[in-house]
């Protein structure tokens, strides 16, 4: 369940790239279409990606044993790092000549990667980078298979209306993920008429202590109405403060993104206990041709 979301991306975009009909080396009778990617690996979401996408070659080809092309994946771990991604998708596309890149994982990794793309016009392909302000429409070259996070503020907008909350506060992480959805949220709050009085911006290596610090400042504001968009990594952590100081009780709501709640599965018991009564959000995508 955790990541069926993710996995039904990437098993689209590895059948979309399948379809694709490029000029390529032969190799053994079989044409070798090089496709780079980069991924966190050391994150849940990486790892899952790898270990999918590999599976989901395996089986195509499985079925498709006639096809003239393979799909060769060729995978670069970035980590977290923004320059670790755009040179693992430099190296892709000069020295291995790859046809496509798929990833990077986070949204300011991508900014940079997609840029590299539309110059050498390698197209890239992201199932993650969930920005809005990330836009497939500037750039040919970008191929986004997520919706972006801005789809999600009409229905928050809708649940903080249906509760009649007048203010809300925001806890967020100081990334690029975080900050973009930002100007969605005010505008999607002053429709409704419900006050943002305080935003917290909390940086995504941030310690316990100084996580517990900020919640502490929250409470004191008498806020009562929170929500959080983070990455699961930073969220894990919140939660599990946010409990021990006794926020996760009756009198507090709690609302947390997509990016959250799409992972609530793979997190430990003791967090996920201590998110006990969160709203999340997830995407709801029809099926279509
Ligand atoms: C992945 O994790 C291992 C062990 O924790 C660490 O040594 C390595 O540097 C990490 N890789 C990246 C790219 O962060
Ligand atoms: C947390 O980070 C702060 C500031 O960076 C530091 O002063 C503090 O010692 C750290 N606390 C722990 C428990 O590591
Ligand atoms: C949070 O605020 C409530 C009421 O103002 C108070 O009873 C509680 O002790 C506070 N919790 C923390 C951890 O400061």
């Amino acid at each position: 369940m955790a990541l069926a979301y993710y996995q039904k991306h990437l098993l689209s975009f590895v059948a979309f790239l399948l379809l694709v009909n490029l000029h390529v080396e032969h190799s053994m009778g079989k044409e070798v279409v090089p496709v780079g990617v980069v991924l966190d690996l050391n994150s849940t979401v990486g790892g899952v990606a790898e270990r999918c996408m590999s599976m989901a070659l395996s089986d195509f080809y499985g079925v498709y044993d006639y096809y003239n092309t393979r799909i060769a994946l060729l995978t670069r771990d970035s980590g977290k790092d923004v320059i670790a991604a755009a040179s693992a998708a430099l190296d892709l596309m000069k020295n291995e000549e790859v046809h496509a890149i798929i990833g990077p994982q986070s949204s300011a990794q991508a900014k940079f990667v997609i840029e590299l793309g539309r110059k050498a016009q390698v197209p890239i392909i992201s199932f993650s980078a969930t920005s809005p302000s990330l836009s497939p429409a500037q750039n040919p070259f970008f191929i986004r298979t997520a919706l972006d996070d801005s789809a999600e503020v009409k229905a928050i907008a809708a649940i903080v209306k249906a509760y009649g909350w007048r203010e809300i506060v925001l806890i967020y992480e100081d990334t690029d993920y975080g900050n973009d959805l930002i100007p969605y949220l005010m505008d999607a709050f002053e429709e409704i008429e419900t006050r943002m009085p305080y935003r917290s911006a909390i940086p995504p290596f941030s310690n316990n202590s100084e996580i517990a610090k900020e919640i502490k400042k929250l409470n004191e504001t008498n806020a009562r109405i929170f929500l959080v968009h983070m990455m699961a990594s930073l969220g894990s952590k919140l939660f599990a403060l946010a409990n021990n100081a006794g926020m996760m009780r009756e009198g507090y709501a709690w609302i947390i993104t997509e990016g959250l709640s799409a992972l609530f599965d793979t997190l430990g018991p003791k967090v996920k206990e201590s998110m006990q009564g969160a709203v999340g959000l997830r995407p709801y995508i029809r099926r279509s041709k």
